[in-house]
């Protein structure tokens, strides 16, 4: 592996700055860090439309409300390359199992593990248009996983802790979602301590990307802060306004 140039602290946090501040310039590339995430953003104006064997893939789940299917050409499209290498997926927010039914199907050798508090995000599901759709919420998801009982871990939790404990028993995933919690500060910590139990090799995904557009306090800049932090052993796969696909590399500067 290449040892490339070694970036100071100081370059470190500088790029977090700019990454924080919104300024669009990329930072300074050492020569032979390899391929380099876009800076800009490909609005997706129109979503890749739900490929045909999907229509049905839900057809008797218990659902209140779809979360999932516009994202479903996109996930198609960006992750049918690493079908055969993804064997174990995290998935940070299930709500009624409708992304984790997606997963259990696209990667039929895989296993799931699911990690969710169930009550719901307070500024997203405490309100009018969800607060009649979370009692009963966890019950749906286990009937709804029910056909694949041998293939998925539920871990009801906050994150946080719930992450920390796979970090310690030294657990690893090939593909980690992240659609849990899409406060700023939540998800750079679900960022942060997902990141250390991703594989390399092993693919993030981020969703609601530029949910609350602009606003500093939504996921948007946290997301941008992470991958420039992490811009030594990254590379954006796919960035759009939903959802930013990233792979993990070998570290290249240390
Ligand atoms: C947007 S929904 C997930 C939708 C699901 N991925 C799908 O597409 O079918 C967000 C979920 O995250 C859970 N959640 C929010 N904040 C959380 C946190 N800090 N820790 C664990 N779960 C959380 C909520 O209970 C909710 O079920």
């Amino acid at each position: 592996m290449s040892t490339g140039q070694a970036l100071s602290i100081a370059d470190r946090i500088d790029r977090v700055k700019r990454a924080l501040l919104g300024r669009s310039e990329p930072p300074p590339v050492a020569k032979d860090q390899g391929p380099q995430p876009p800076h800009a953003v490909a609005k997706e104006q129109s979503p890749e439309p739900l490929p045909a064997e999907y229509m049905h893939l839900w057809d008797g789940k218990r659902l209140t409300h779809d979360m999932t299917r516009s994202r479903i050409g996109t996930w198609v499209k960006v992750l049918t390359p690493y079908r055969s290498a993804v064997h174990s997926i995290l998935e940070i927010g299930s709500w009624e199992g409708q992304s984790a039914t997606f997963w259990l199907d696209f990667f039929p050798d895989c296993r799931l593990t699911c990690l969710d508090h169930f009550q719901g995000s307070p500024k997203e599901h405490h309100g009018t248009e969800f607060a009649s759709r979370l009692p009963g919420v966890e019950e749906r998801f286990d009937l709804n996983m029910r056909p694949y009982a041998n293939r998925v871990e539920k871990i009801k939790s906050h994150s946080t802790p719930g992450l920390n404990a796979l970090k310690m028993q030294k657990r690893k995933f090939d593909l980690i979602y992240v659609d849990g919690n899409h406060e700023r500060d939540e998800v750079m910590l679900d960022s942060i301590l997902s990141w250390q139990c991703l594989s390399v090799g092993g693919i993030i995904i981020w969703d609601d990307y530029d949910m609350g557009g602009e606003d500093p306090d939504k996921p948007r800049s946290a997301i941008d802060m992470f991958i420039a932090l992490q811009r030594d052993e990254i590379t954006v796969l796919h960035k759009s306004s939903e959802q930013v696909f990233a792979r993990r590399l070998e570290r290249r500067d240390t």
